[in-house]
């Protein structure tokens, strides 16, 4: 039996658009298919709950931050791990750097922290140690950059950079990013200290610049951090 040409090319075509029918139903089904992810156990520990209990936390108590907590608090956010390197990897520092250049510097304004004159201070993560940088008044020199006055009742200031000598060998949008890597750990290890702490992204960069006689340096963000009033 022969069937006419046309008959023969509408049959071809319904048969197409039938499986086109079914695969596009089928990917459909696929697109809407769900995968429950296992509860989140909030108490399960520590990490967790800092991460919840993290939030812009801008009202601050007068009482002064220990030592032991800003240093903690320096290390977490660029600390060096040694001793407990990593044979592997060579991983030195609590952050993942591209390269392993770390073109991030930390200053802090240390209004109120105990043992500790007020003044602006580097961070330097290979010694662990803080270098005083010559300034005025610490409050004065918050006043010039930014005009955010949750500041001032915060017991210490960081500011976030990264050193143009150093990130020059990287494209700027690690050097943001690396930025971001610190500010979380500073966030989450203020969280476990008992402190609380926000980011500011409002500051006059050429204020900064000349507060610190600084050229080389790009400002990312400044961060207050305190016990919170409550
Ligand atoms: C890059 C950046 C810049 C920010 N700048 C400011 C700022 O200048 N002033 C301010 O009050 N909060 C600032 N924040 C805080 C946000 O307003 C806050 O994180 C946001 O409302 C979410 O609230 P949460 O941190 O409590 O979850 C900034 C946050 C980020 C990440």
């Amino acid at each position: 039996m022969v069937y006419p040409r046309t008959k023969l090319i509408s049959f071809v075509w319904i048969i197409s658009l039938m499986a086109l029918l079914v695969m596009f139903m089928s990917f459909l089904a696929n697109g809407n298919e769900l995968v429950t992810l296992p509860q989140i156990e909030y108490n399960d520990n520590d990490l967790i709950s800092a991460i919840i209990e993290r939030k812009a936390e801008r009202q601050y108590a007068t009482e002064p931050v220990a030592l032991k907590d800003l240093a903690l608090v320096l290390w977490a956010g660029s600390g060096i791990k040694s001793p407990q390197v990593d044979s592997v990897s060579h991983a030195t520092r609590t952050i993942p750097s591209a390269m392993g250049i770390y073109p991030i510097d930390v200053y802090v304004f240390a209004l109120q922290v105990e043992n500790l004159p007020s003044n602006i201070y580097l961070y330097l993560p290979e010694k662990h140690a803080l270098q005083e940088i010559p300034s005025v008044n610490v409050t004065e020199a918050l006043t010039k950059i930014t005009n955010q006055r949750a500041v001032q009742n915060a017991s210490m200031v960081f500011l976030i950079v990264f050193h143009r000598d150093k990130s020059s060998r990287m494209n700027d949008k690690f050097a943001y990013f690396e930025a971001g890597e610190v500010v979380q750990n500073i966030s989450l290890m203020a969280v476990d200290r008992g402190l609380g702490s926000y980011v500011i992204g409002m500051y006059y960069q050429e204020k900064i610049i000349e507060v610190l006689n600084e050229e080389n340096i790009e400002p990312v963000v400044l961060m207050a951090v305190g016990k919170p009033s409550q």
